[in-house]
């Protein structure tokens, strides 16, 4: 039975997720669904139920490494207008999962609001922004949250407040549930400080990050204390290549995709880094980004 035939959204059968990644990395999704509305998710999720068919969603996909065989699952991409809304009600701004964290900085600059300066320049959508809890040093999209409003796998609406996320270091419980939109509170500020904080935010990436090749940003998480490209940089890693993969001459935390890169070699590149670090320094890096196998 073409049971996606009674969806009203965009369906694509044999979609290959390297145009949905930064990386530009990645096998086919065997569906690749874009859901009209929150009554056509709750119909999805009710025959990935029936079928036993996996369900992974993608947002920007700007922290995923997906295997070059590719995904023999439903591959999710919420991109219709629902989840693109964005909205002002008292401080509290209110964002769809699929609005990029660019739209929020600008719907911010335009309101003169401030708090979420920090987010200016990470490639993502709101979704996976929160999922992940991204951030930049010392601070995180969950110190902005007020609530979530999530659907869970039976295709069920609720409201979580802050208090019963448990966020953590780029990481949250959220990936139990498909994000549909969040409120965050900022407060008024006039215009020119906050133009100032996203040319800062802006200004300190440009100079620091590696935007040459496509690449997921920064691969690993920074252990306690200590910056993983720093510790990758002592190995003297730096121009390390395996296959179309290459270690980053800018940041060592980040791998580019020189040429062609297959998902393997980057995998390959990944153990080879940890294999390194760990010998010179006892210390066991985790990837930041998700490995999709
Ligand atoms: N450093 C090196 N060699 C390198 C890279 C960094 O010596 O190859 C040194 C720098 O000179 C600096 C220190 O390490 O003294 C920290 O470097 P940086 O400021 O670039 O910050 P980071 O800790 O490496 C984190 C985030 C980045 C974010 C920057 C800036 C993580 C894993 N990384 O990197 O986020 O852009 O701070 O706020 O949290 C990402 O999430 O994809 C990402 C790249």
């Amino acid at each position: 039975m073409n049971w996606w035939k009674s969806l009203k959204g965009r369906v694509k059968l044999k979609e290959p997720l390297k145009n949905y990644t930064t990386f530009k990395i990645g096998g086919r999704a065997r569906y690749f669904i874009e859901p009209q509305d929150f009554t056509d998710l709750k119909l999805l999720l009710n025959f990935s139920k029936r079928y036993r068919i996996p369900v992974f969603v993608i947002g920007r996909g700007s922290n995923i490494l997906v295997n070059d065989k590719g995904m023999d699952a439903i591959v999710l991409h919420l991109n219709s207008g629902p989840f693109k809304q964005i909205s002002l009600s008292n401080n509290f701004l209110e964002a769809g999962s699929a609005v990029l964290l660019s739209q929020v900085i600008n719907f911010t600059r335009k309101h003169n609001l401030s708090g979420a300066e920090f987010l200016s320049g990470i490639p993502g959508t709101v979704g996976g922004a929160l999922v992940m809890n991204a951030g930049v040093k010392g601070r995180s999209i969950s110190n902005l949250v007020e609530d979530v409003a999530v659907m869970d796998y039976n295709g069920k609406i609720k409201t979580l407040s802050k208090r019963d996320i448990n966020f953590g270091y780029r990481r949250s419980d959220l990936s139990k549930y498909i994000v549909l939109s969040v409120r965050m509170k900022l407060k008024k500020t006039n215009e020119r400080e906050i133009n100032d904080r996203i040319s800062r935010y802006l200004n300190y990436r440009k100079v620091t990050q590696d935007l040459s090749h496509p690449s997921a940003g920064c691969i690993f998480k920074n252990p306690k204390g200590i910056s993983a490209g720093r510790l990758i940089d002592l190995c003297g890693l730096k121009g390390r290549r395996i296959g179309g993969a290459f270690v980053s001459l800018r940041h060592a935390n980040f791998i580019l995709n020189l040429k062609k890169a297959s998902a393997k070699d980057v995998i390959n590149l990944i153990s080879f880094i940890k294999h390194e670090v760990r010998k010179k320094f006892l210390v066991d890096l985790k990837p930041e980004i998700k490995i999709w196998n």
